[in-house]
């Protein structure tokens, strides 16, 4: 492992679905002091930690941030998501894009050590293999956030390799976890579907019963993202990004699930414009490399995660 634990670090959208989860284990690795949180609005849950408010557009800003706070280290997570970037589509492809670049000429004139960027199962499109669809194959990304996500590990490849940044990266599946929401993903559903049956034992989905798609409990990604962090530079062996594989299900899967545990919760179909993005993705990732080169191993399968969904926000509800 190579950890300094004097770096300082900063998260670009702290606020949001990964950064907020990212932030607390962080806190506990480097201590609240040294891990900067950076988003576009405060919010409490960074009370622990030094707060900058910063659009990442701002190469200026981030540059004074990177200054006065002596960052080595960028966790960028500011990005539209797949559903929204699809409604702006020009302002997606600027912040996706632009923002990395503001991150990575930092790195390439040796301000940071080392920067993080997520990448997407939405680089892949539709004429990519779907089931166990691997490392390297056809990627025709055709939303927007897909096209931004393959364009930008094009771009992380391109900076390590002329310029020697450290630049490492994870296609992550669609995220699921219990601490934050997500926001504007076309993979929400598997989040809005534990809060919904709990609150109102119904919940009526916008993608269809068998739609599978690649997906991974908060934790498990968590973990993945902060052991590549970690992992000795001469193990990354991919400077694009990472696939990385975790559970894989559809709607109706899922629901069942929960229904072992919430017997009355029911669910219904209605697939909006989010149907035909997710039928442009993968359905399973083989992940090998990630296994390979930096020792990867998920922890949670389906009935794990749903399972520990439930009792988390079970216990949240019961407090409120
Ligand atoms: N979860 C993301 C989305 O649905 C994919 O990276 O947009």
């Amino acid at each position: 492992m190579s950890i300094n634990k004097e770096d300082k670090i900063l998260i670009i959208g702290a606020g949001g679905q990964i950064g907020l989860e990212l932030l607390e284990e962080l806190n506990k690795i480097y201590g609240p002091s040294n891990v900067i949180a950076a988003d576009i609005r405060s919010s409490n849950a960074f009370s622990q930690n030094p707060f900058e408010t910063l659009d990442v557009l701002n190469a200026e800003a981030l540059f004074n941030i990177v200054k006065k706070h002596g960052i080595k280290q960028v966790y960028l997570l500011a990005a539209l998501l797949s559903a929204t970037a699809e409604k702006n589509p020009l302002f997606g492809w600027q912040l996706n894009m632009q923002g990395l670049f503001n991150v990575l000429d930092l790195a390439k004139e040796k301000h940071l050590t080392k920067v993080y960027w997520p990448s997407s199962i939405a680089a892949f499109g539709p004429t990519t293999p779907r089931v166990n669809t691997p490392q390297y194959t056809v990627m025709e990304p055709t939303t927007v956030y897909g096209i931004s996500k393959q364009a930008g590990e094009r771009w992380c490849e391109y900076y390590f390799n002329k310029y020697g940044v450290d630049v490492r990266s994870i296609r992550y599946p669609g995220l699921i976890g219990y601490k934050s929401a997500p926001g504007g993903g076309t993979t929400d559903y598997a989040v809005h579907i534990f809060h919904e049956a709990l609150e109102k034992g119904v919940y009526e989905c916008f993608l269809g019963e068998n739609t599978a798609l690649p997906m991974m409990y908060m934790p498990d990604a968590i973990r993945a993202t902060i052991q590549l962090m970690h992992a000795p530079a001469e193990q990354v062996k991919i400077r694009g990004s990472y696939n990385l594989g975790g559970i894989s299900f559809d709607p109706k899967t899922i629901a069942n699930e929960i229904k072992k545990h919430v017997p009355s919760f029911s669910i219904t179909y209605k697939p909006d414009f989010r149907q035909q993005i997710a039928e442009s993705w993968p359905q399973s990732i083989n992940d090998t490399e990630a296994r390979q080169h930096w020792g990867w191993v998920p922890e949670y399968d389906l009935g794990k995660m749903v399972q520990d969904m439930l009792f988390h926000l079970q216990k949240e509800k019961s407090v409120k």
